[in-house]
């Protein structure tokens, strides 16, 4: 595809404004850059990506409705996300008039890509004949599981509470009940509501999903025949071009001197991503579990991980003499750099969608510990589908935590894990390379929007 030609389409993404969310899209917009689009990134004031690192793009900011954050409004996420769909309406409209007024002649309308949490961007899309096209940021598995809902509902089979939680869901399998999104969701009826405005996409074009075939391929066919626009699975998309960090918090990467001096595979990398709190109980558990398995751990831990404290102040004087140098802690790292480094040989894992694709891309086996939502969803497909890690059954205790490690790090049985992580690397590795799927679904995407 000649390049030049295709630099003067514009293409506007709009994130949802969390850390899990910026980091994808962003990666689609240096993916297709590299294609020859030129990217603008509408984004949200709040948690608004750090310019200086993308200098290729064009950033214009969304002004909100009122002066509130966004986050402060709500601990609900359904909540989060409708006021963050109303707040910033009115200042999509008025962006993307006037991108529409200031675009050259020559160079047709802009085609808008846009996370699929941020669904009231389609109508606005609309009002103004953009074409559209939505990134789901999850895996796809996790989606089938969110709409497969209200016929489990119809047919009986949730509410799941207490015995059932271990039976397999119909249809869904190697899914349990407790593996479900909802599971034990307070709010069920509106997280379905929304799962519903999800599942609408109007007059989209196309969906985008941040996924590999070589991992999901049967679930990214089911959705594929739940949609009837083209469907692409794009990853890992951190290898499909050079990407710089997105993140919101800053990179100590002092961590990458601390793992030099390890030895390989020998450390156990631990991160809950970006959204996930703890209570003391938690933080204290992990902290006697990594110090108590005796391997090199690098943690990070953010400072607002634990409710009402800082976090490392948190941690005891008796856990700080006992792992002494042992451990590197940290507030935040540049973990693309992490799972790449020889010295880190597994890791202990919310299983945020993000951090399971980049593990996998790094061939780092895992230990599971789903917080939330997808995450379950993805863990169970870590241990029981893929088998590239270990699922801790019953939350955060330091004994279960320090035999987990033991098994990953340190026995025979951590030597299979880790094959079966490098052999899902190598077949990720062929996904991108010329023929490989997510190299044909990129081209055809790029087909489709200098079509639309
Ligand atoms: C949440 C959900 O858990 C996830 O499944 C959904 O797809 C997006 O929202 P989050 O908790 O942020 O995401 O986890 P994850 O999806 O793993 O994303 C975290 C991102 O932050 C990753 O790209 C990871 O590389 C990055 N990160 C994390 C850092 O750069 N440094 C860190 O120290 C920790």
């Amino acid at each position: 595809m000649e390049k030049q030609g295709l630099r003067c389409r514009r293409l506007v993404l709009v994130p949802c404004p969390l850390q899990g969310h910026i980091n994808p899209m962003l990666q689609l917009g240096s993916i297709l850059h590299s294609k020859g689009f030129s990217i603008t990134v509408a984004h949200t004031q709040f948690n608004s990506p750090n310019t200086c690192n993308h200098p290729d793009f064009v950033f214009l900011p969304l002004l909100s409705d009122d002066s509130s954050s966004a986050r402060n409004d709500s601990d609900d996420f359904v909540v989060f996300l409708s006021s963050l769909n109303l707040k910033y309406k009115a200042s999509l409209q008025e962006l993307f008039t006037r991108i529409v007024e200031e675009q050259e002649r020559h160079e047709g309308l802009p085609c808008i890509i846009y996370d699929a949490l941020m669904y009231s961007v389609e109508e606005v899309a609309h009002s103004l004949k953009l074409p559209s096209i939505i990134l789901g940021t999850s895996s796809a598995i996790s989606w089938l599981a969110y709409f497969a809902y209200p016929r489990l509902r119809e047919e009986g089979y949730i509410p799941s509470q207490g015995s059932k939680s271990m039976g397999l869901v119909p249809g869904l399998h190697p899914l349990r009940f407790k593996d479900l999104p909802l599971y034990d969701c307070k709010n069920e009826d509106r997280i379905l509501e929304l799962t519903a405005t999800l599942r609408n996409i109007g007059t989209s074009s196309a969906i985008v999903w941040n996924s590999i075939d070589c991992l999901e391929q049967s679930s990214l066919s089911q959705l594929q025949q739940q949609f009837r626009v083209p469907n692409f699975s794009i990853g890992p998309m951190q290898k499909m071009a050079p990407t710089s960090s997105s993140s919101l918090w800053e990179e100590d990467h002092s961590c990458i001197t601390w793992l030099d001096k390890q030895t390989e595979n020998s450390v156990i990398y631990v991160s809950f991503g970006s959204l996930a709190t703890l209570d003391e109980k938690e933080l204290a558990e992990i902290a006697w579990g990594l110090a108590n398995c005796k391997q090199p751990f690098l943690w990070v831990l953010r400072s607002d991980s634990v409710h009402g404290s800082n976090s490392a102040d948190s941690l005891s004087d008796d856990f700080k003499e006992t792992v002494g140098e042992r451990g590197c802690i940290v507030n935040w790292a540049c973990q693309e750099q992490v799972l790449a480094h020889r010295a880190v040989g597994g890791f202990f894992t919310h299983c945020g969608w993000n951090s399971t694709i980049e593990s996998i891309s790094e061939g780092v086996p895992m230990i599971c510990s789903p917080i939330l939502h997808d995450q379950r969803v993805n863990s169970r497909y870590i241990s029981h589908v893929w088998r590239v890690g270990i699922e801790l059954e019953n939350g955060l205790e330091r004994e279960e935590i320090e035999k987990a490690i033991k098994r990953l790090m340190v026995e025979k049985e951590g030597e299979e894990f880790r094959q079966r992580a490098a052999n899902l690397k190598l077949k990720a590795e062929l996904c991108i390379q010329k023929d490989g799927s997510s190299y044909n679904s990129l081209n055809k995407l790029v087909e489709l929007i200098m079509s639309v």
